[in-house]
């Protein structure tokens, strides 16, 4: 499958034999050694693009167990991919041939919640919606949501630098985590954690780890600022008739609420299609060509409720909005929310489906759906275009009844092209995994890859950390 589709050669790395077993058995308890069949789920990713052959999974529970493990595969040159969640979208997560797996999955301890200065510290492998409930128990909330909650861990997320629904209000994880701890390849234990805001001490090699998707070191624990928990959430949901109007409209959105806006999202008609078809969801809305949702966070549930009142009003009066809804019930608020959450996995269930998530000036953001409609033609069954419009981050996705190599060639790498001319980024938020090592040149200068290579040298010198992700491959 995987071979097929990306020619790729395995790297010169040491096959895996009983007695490198037997070494994992001894650094690990037997049963955190998977071998066999149960590694199968390990091997493949979210989407289906990735499938490894991989037949050996480890799940350590400490630092110093990952610091053992990559000891020893640094010395055997046995190559490994870490593994949080496995809900990755540029096939990073899995392996590529027989790479070990490092499952986070068992190092999902919270260490500490401080409810005055809000930082929470934690394992890499705590699920984010676990952190996010537990959390909250201190009227705390974590700077990030996103769709793949019930799977995603935290060092997942902070190792994709992931972006998510509330960008837009809390930044990204570069702003928000505070420290790590990292486990580099031949061992060595980074202690970068922080408990402050304020720590200007020398470079800040914590960024090393953030969006580095496992190709500089394992995530294993993490320091996070999280925010005091809203008390009054309130959603719009709206249909627009046309792209400007969706502009116009976030642009009163963000004259008129403010302080309180706390995630500015696009979907267009076919988008919408899909996840009220495939998850059986009512729409409060008749059909448009593009819908909104403006979500409030703030400490007033009257105030921000005749505020979000008062925007609808004056975007229909202006006709930027054609029609709308807002809510503060928990119930219809889920359901707004699964309608933009679910769209992708809506799309997976109705084929194969090649996913873009670009960065584009607002003022060319949606263009590329319908020119690359035209372009592919009949040979896709729906092109189609959503995503956090706020953070001019959009999610193009092409989906066909199964992997197709003329689909295939006409998009790629023709969206990567678009977005370059755009001076746009060819990854928003969900990284370069093995999907687009080939492309990052159209977003970074060759100084700027040089750089990273030189670092990813540096620090993984055998190359065993993530092979075949994230960087072109040499031409040697
Ligand atoms: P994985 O998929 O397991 O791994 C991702 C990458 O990080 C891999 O390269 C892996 O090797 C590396 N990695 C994982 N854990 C560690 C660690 N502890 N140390 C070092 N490297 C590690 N992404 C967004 O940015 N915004 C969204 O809104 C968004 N929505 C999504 C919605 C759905 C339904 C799905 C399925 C995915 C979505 N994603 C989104 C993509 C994905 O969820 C994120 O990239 C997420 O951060 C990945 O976390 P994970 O724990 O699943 O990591
Ligand atoms: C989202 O925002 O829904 C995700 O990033 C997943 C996707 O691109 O479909
Ligand atoms: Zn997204």
């Amino acid at each position: 499958l995987t071979k097929d589709r990306y020619p790729v050669k395995r790297g010169n790395y040491a096959i895996i034999n009983d007695q490198d077993v037997a070494k994992f058995e001894s650094i690990l308890e037997k049963h955190r050694v998977i071998t066999g069949e149960e590694t199968q789920g390990y091997n493949i990713d979210w989407i289906g693009s990735v499938r490894g052959s991989s037949n050996v999974v480890l799940k350590p529970k400490t630092t110093e167990e990952v610091s053992e493990i990559l000891k020893y595969c640094n010395s055997r040159k046995i190559a490994v991919v870490p593994q949080g969640g496995n809900t990755g979208l540029v096939g990073g997560s899995v392996p590529v041939f027989d790479e070990v797996v490092i499952s986070m999955s068992l190092m999902n301890q919270i260490e500490r919640i401080d409810e005055y200065s809000g930082i929470v510290r934690c394992q890499s492998g705590v699920v984010l919606e676990a952190l996010e409930a537990n959390v909250r128990e201190k009227n705390l909330c974590v700077p990030l949501d996103l769709g793949a909650k019930g799977s995603c861990h935290i060092g997942g997320n902070v190792s994709t630098n992931a972006g998510g629904l509330r960008l837009i209000r809390y930044g990204n994880l570069h702003g928000s985590v505070l420290g790590v701890e990292a486990v580099l390849a031949n061992g060595q234990i980074m202690n970068l954690m922080s408990n402050f805001k304020k720590d200007n001490t020398g470079f800040h090699l914590k960024h090393l780890f953030i969006g580095s998707e496992g190709s500089l070191g394992i995530v294993t624990k993490l320091a996070i600022h999280c925010p005091t928990a809203p008390q009054a959430v309130n959603l719009a949901f709206v249909g627009v008739e046309n792209y400007q109007n969706v502009l116009d409209t976030f642009l009163l959105a963000k004259k008129e609420l403010g302080e309180i806006l706390s995630s500015v999202e696009m979907i267009d008609e076919l988008s919408l299609g899909c996840s009220t078809t495939m998850c059986n969801i009512q729409s409060p809305l008749q059909t448009y060509p593009f819908y909104m949702i403006f979500e409030t966070s703030g400490s007033n549930n009257a105030h921000d409720e005749e505020k979000l009142t008062n925007f609808l009003n004056n975007a229909m009066e202006k006709s930027l909005v054609a029609d709308g809804v807002v809510t503060n019930e928990s119930a219809k608020m889920k359901t707004i929310w699964e309608m933009r959450e679910r769209i992708a996995e809506s799309l997976l269930k109705m084929g194969y489906c090649f996913k873009y998530d670009i960065s584009l000036p607002l003022s060319h953001f949606y263009e590329i759906v319908p020119v690359l409609r035209e372009r592919v033609g009949d040979l896709a069954k729906i092109v189609c275009g959503y995503g956090h419009v706020g953070d001019s981050n959009l999610h193009l996705n092409v989906l066909c009844d199964s992997f197709n190599k003329e689909i295939y060639s006409l998009v790629e790498p023709f969206v990567f092209e678009y977005t370059s001319k755009l001076n746009g980024s060819v990854s928003a938020e969900h990284g370069i995994g093995f999907h687009k090592p080939k492309y990052l040149h159209f977003s970074k200068s060759k100084e700027a890859i040089d750089m990273m290579r030189q670092l990813k040298t540096l620090m993984d010198p055998n190359e065993i950390l993530n092979p075949y992700k994230v960087l072109p491959p040499l031409n040697k």
